[in-house]
């Protein structure tokens, strides 16, 4: 049974998502007020799990689903170089961004993949104390404890949403089973190839990538070259091999928002995938000292001089904010 958005629901959000109507925004502006709307949601579902919360996902997904008809580029490489502290959730964004790019790659409906969407917005709402309390800033290894709970997270998960109203199977066994793999080796339920519905493959996928260009207080990041390079090895053995063909296909082997040197010594953002895919289209935003160039010179990397020599961390730089923010298009704020 499908869950229904509310008519009223917009009505009841007063947040930024849903004041800043016929105005556009930068990429990085949207991703900001899509976190806050989501860890508002998250407020209130800890509290007590009802409809509304879910009218929230159902709406978030919606317009995440939208923006990716035209923005899916600019907002993954805001996702991508997100580094602020506070923003806990930008994995659950990412992965929602992903699960819609992916799905519509193998041919899923637009209502199956906006229910992955929510499925990825709330697959680790039975652990969100957890992590805001501990596994955040904790460095020292997991406990039993912690451990225990994280390893029943996706069960418990399903019982939550269902608890709000959740009726829909795709949705809830895509929360369910996000940490089962191919080989039997996930949980909670060690469930096998096609015992694992075709939405959690996605999601799971999806949030692997997700999980590892994110930090974690007890995990350190992983530059998306690792990232992908370890998706690609899970690939049969843990992870749908065709999802995470499609996955890869997607970012390309430098996706969008990743830091790069450049053979002549520059370093910059990848704004785009180029024509050519191995040869994005880069921003230079540094020259070869480290110093800032004026404003951001887009250089061809399928150019010998500005190929490609290696993508490197984030670097911390001031004053970039009003350079990166004219990199990508601007998109409408609803
Ligand atoms: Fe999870």
């Amino acid at each position: 049974m499908m869950t229904v958005l509310p008519k009223a629901q917009k009505n009841e959000t007063t947040d930024r998502a849903s004041t800043t109507q016929n105005t556009e925004v930068s990429v990085f502006d949207w991703v900001d007020s899509r976190h806050q709307f989501l860890v508002d949601t998250y407020d209130r579902l800890m509290i007590e799990p009802n409809r509304k919360h879910i009218s929230r996902c159902l709406y978030l997904a919606d317009q995440i689903q939208k923006a990716c008809n035209d923005h899916s580029v600019g907002i993954l490489a805001a996702l991508q170089l997100n580094r602020h502290p506070k923003h806990r959730y930008i994995k659950e964004l990412l992965a929602g961004v992903l699960c819609e790019l992916i799905g519509r790659e193998v041919g899923m409906s637009s209502s199956s993949r906006l229910l992955l969407i929510c499925a990825s917005l709330t697959q680790d709402v039975a652990m969100l104390d957890l992590q805001e309390s501990t596994l955040d800033r904790q460095s020292s290894p997991l406990t039993d404890g912690q451990r225990r709970q994280i390893q029943k997270h996706p069960s418990a998960g399903r019982k939550i949403i269902e608890q709000a109203g959740v009726k829909d199977a795709l949705w809830l066994d895509a929360v369910e089973q996000h940490h089962e793999r191919l080989n039997g080796s996930g949980y909670p339920n060690r469930l096998k190839q096609e015992e694992i519905s075709s939405g959690a493959k996605i999601l799971a996928c999806a949030d692997s990538y997700a999980a590892m260009v994110r930090p974690r207080g007890d995990r350190g990041v992983k530059i998306p070259k690792v990232a992908i390079k370890e998706v690609y090895l899970m690939r049969g053995d843990a992870l749908d091999t065709e999802v995470v063909r499609v996955l890869i296909n997607i970012l390309g082997i430098h996706p969008p928002g990743t830091w790069v040197k450049l053979a002549n010594g520059e370093q910059g953002v990848v704004r785009e995938p180029g024509e050519d895919r191995p040869f994005p289209r880069v921003a230079a935003l540094l020259d070869c000292d480290g110093n800032t160039l004026l404003g951001s010179q887009i250089r061809d990397t399928a150019i010998k001089d500005c190929a490609v020599l290696d993508m490197i961390d984030t670097p911390f730089v001031f004053n970039l904010a009003a350079v990166l923010n004219k990199l990508w298009p601007k998109i409408p704020a609803s």
